[in-house]
């Protein structure tokens, strides 16, 4: 079931993902949140760090889990995930480290350290509310097109066009990581509610994928069209094809 809406501008779904956000954690002020890194929910972040300011939402109690991680980036590296949602919103709204969950880019072992988040995530039950952007190939959190959909927490080797969209946030594109670790489909598709932001007009294709009526695994996000809760938030640029 999709409820879906279309903003006028990309500061407008970020207030409202930020309601969504807020009104998740008033009513339950022990939600397990699920969060997403890129460019996309850094105004949703902004807006959530205002009301925390305004004391309008408390993260106290709140458990994170995050979708993914780079393979090789250790926590504090500038450009690792970690870091990321530490900068924008974990440092800046007191949550503490015992309440972050995050898939490890570091190991010696890549089963054990997918096992490793399985293991946290089976333990919580389920996500009450996971936050996804959307690749421009349909990918969600990391999961690339595929023949397969792959449920549980894996290794995936990143496309081209994933790491030319992502060589923005590295000095060069060589730096980009070619592997990341990232929940699975099956992980995503337990969350009770899914909210997914998508505001660049490069999203139009991908986001047309939820409203297609096929499912599949070439176009990831496509899966979402079987899940019964899911609030897509959308910009104009992205809904013109719609
Ligand atoms: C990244 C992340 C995804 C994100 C997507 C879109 O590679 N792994 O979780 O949703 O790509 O990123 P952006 O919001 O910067 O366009």
């Amino acid at each position: 079931m999709f409820q879906w809406m279309v903003c006028d501008h990309y500061e407008e779904m970020s207030r409202q993902a930020a309601q969504i956000v807020a009104r998740q954690i008033q009513q339950k002020p022990d939600s397990v949140i699920g969060f997403a890194t890129g460019s996309t929910p850094l105004g949703l972040y902004q807006e959530l760090v205002r009301m925390y300011h305004n004391k309008e939402v408390s993260f106290e109690r709140i458990q994170t889990f995050n979708l993914d991680e780079y393979v090789g980036l250790a926590k504090d590296h500038p450009q690792s995930y970690y870091r990321f949602m530490w900068d924008h919103l974990f440092g800046q709204v007191g949550i503490q480290e015992s309440q972050i969950h995050f898939p490890s880019g570091i190991f010696q072992d890549a089963k054990q350290a997918c096992e490793e988040y399985e293991i946290q995530l089976q333990r919580i039950g389920a996500i009450d509310l996971q936050i996804l952007g959307i690749g421009a190939n349909g990918h969600i959190g990391f999961n690339e097109p595929s023949d397969v959909f792959v449920m549980g927490t894996h290794i995936v080797q990143l496309t081209e066009r994933t790491i030319e969209a992502n060589a923005r946030f590295f000095q060069d594109k060589s730096e980009v990581p070619r592997q990341a670790i990232t929940m699975g489909i099956g992980n995503i598709m337990k969350a009770r509610h899914i909210l997914l932001l998508a505001n660049d007009e490069s999203k139009a294709e991908a986001v047309q994928s939820l409203f297609s009526g096929v499912v599949d695994p070439r176009v990831p996000a496509s899966i979402l069209q079987l899940h019964p809760n899911v609030s897509v938030l959308v910009t104009s640029e992205v809904a013109y094809l719609l």
